[in-house]
């Protein structure tokens, strides 16, 4: 009987480590541009930000903020975020299923 109990235990383990790493509360306001999960912006000027780089996400982030990259828009998004806010939007949006890839060196030369 133990030993059921600790396999029921196991089993759950997984489903434990998901619910920790759920959507963060401020990732909602951003669907309603950039759609849900950052994967299916609203229009083709509002960028995908499913699967970006992390350390991409939080240097625009940091720079909409700052003053340093100029948008209206993202600077009134930006201007509440706190710097964990950043990291830890950056990194659940860079964990998203979205389109964005990578083009290996041999796409970018069959384009030229
Ligand atoms: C009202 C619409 C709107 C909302 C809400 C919004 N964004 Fe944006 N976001 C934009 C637009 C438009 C751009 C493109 C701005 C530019 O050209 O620099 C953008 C750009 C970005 C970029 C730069 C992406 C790149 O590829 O360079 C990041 C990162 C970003 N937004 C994150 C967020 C996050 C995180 C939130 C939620 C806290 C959010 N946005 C909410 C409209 C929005």
């Amino acid at each position: 009987m133990k030993r059921i109990a600790t396999i029921v235990l196991l089993g759950l383990a997984p489903i434990a480590a998901f619910a920790q790493s759920a959507v963060p509360e401020k990732a909602a306001a951003c669907a309603a541009c950039h759609g849900e999960g950052g994967a299916k912006p609203i229009a083709p000027n509002y960028p995908i930000l499913a699967g970006q780089y992390a350390n991409y996400l939080a240097q625009a982030l940091n720079e909409y903020r700052s003053g340093g990259r100029k948008n209206p828009v993202m600077a009134a998004q930006a201007a509440t975020l706190t710097d964990a806010d950043i990291q830890v939007l950056a990194q659940y949006f860079s964990e998203q299923e979205g389109p964005l890839y990578t083009p290996s060196l041999g796409d970018a030369a069959a384009q030229n």
